[in-house]
């Protein structure tokens, strides 16, 4: 990567696909400059997404998990990303697990969103745990992907309170608006230092 390059993002989902339109939207207006959604790649063959990824002229690719085992299925996509000389993986309701040969393949250069306030709550069912715990406040969190579940270092976290009536979905429905602002903020604020250690470099 030369520091004139575009920056090439790929997005890993697995079904609705929003943070996905958040992200592309954000690149459209230029709130993640210099940069392009190079593909939208799904390992469900029905998410949702896939279609708005298309009509907003982006790529798609599907990698179906099929049953196969996690290293098979993820060298399927570890050699799509090298196909399209990808920079930056965001994975936004990606619901699989990274195998470790993925995560050192792109060691920090892969983001996650969670949908809650990280170290709390992480895993499945986050905006659930928040209202089982009590939690008055709750929130997102976009992070590093390491090893550890939803445990990687953490690089931008917005807050909404909890309302004593709160449903998961009403909680959920607060959330996400957040989620929309801070996903495509994060991958501005990493695209930046990765230009800038581009730069230092030449
Ligand atoms: C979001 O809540 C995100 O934080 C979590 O999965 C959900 C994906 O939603 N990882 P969407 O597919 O981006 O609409």
């Amino acid at each position: 990567m030369t520091v004139d390059d575009m920056r090439r993002i790929a997005i890993l989902i697995s079904g609705r696909g929003s943070n996905m339109v958040a992200l592309a939207e954000a690149v459209q207006d230029g709130r993640i400059p210099n940069a392009e959604i190079s593909i939208v790649i799904s390992d469900q063959p029905n998410a949702p997404g896939l279609v708005k990824a298309k009509e907003l002229g982006i790529e798609t690719l599907i990698i179906e998990r099929r049953g196969r085992p996690r290293v098979e299925h993820d060298r399927e996509v570890i050699a799509a990303l090298q196909a399209q000389h990808i920079d930056l993986v965001c994975l936004a309701g990606y619901m699989r697990v990274l195998s470790r040969e993925f995560i050192d393949a792109y060691r920090g250069r892969i983001l996650n969103i969670h949908p809650s306030l990280l170290p709390l709550f992480p895993g499945l069912d986050a905006q659930q745990q928040t209202l089982d715990h009590g939690a008055t406040s709750a929130g997102c969190t976009v992070h590093f992907v390491d090893e550890t579940l939803d445990g990687g270092p953490i690089i931008a976290q917005r807050i909404v309170p909890v309302h004593p009536d709160d449903t998961v979905e009403s909680l959920a429905a607060r959330i996400i608006i957040e989620e929309h602002k801070l996903y495509p903020e994060a991958v501005a604020m990493v695209l930046g230092c990765i230009y800038r250690l581009a730069t230092e470099g030449q």
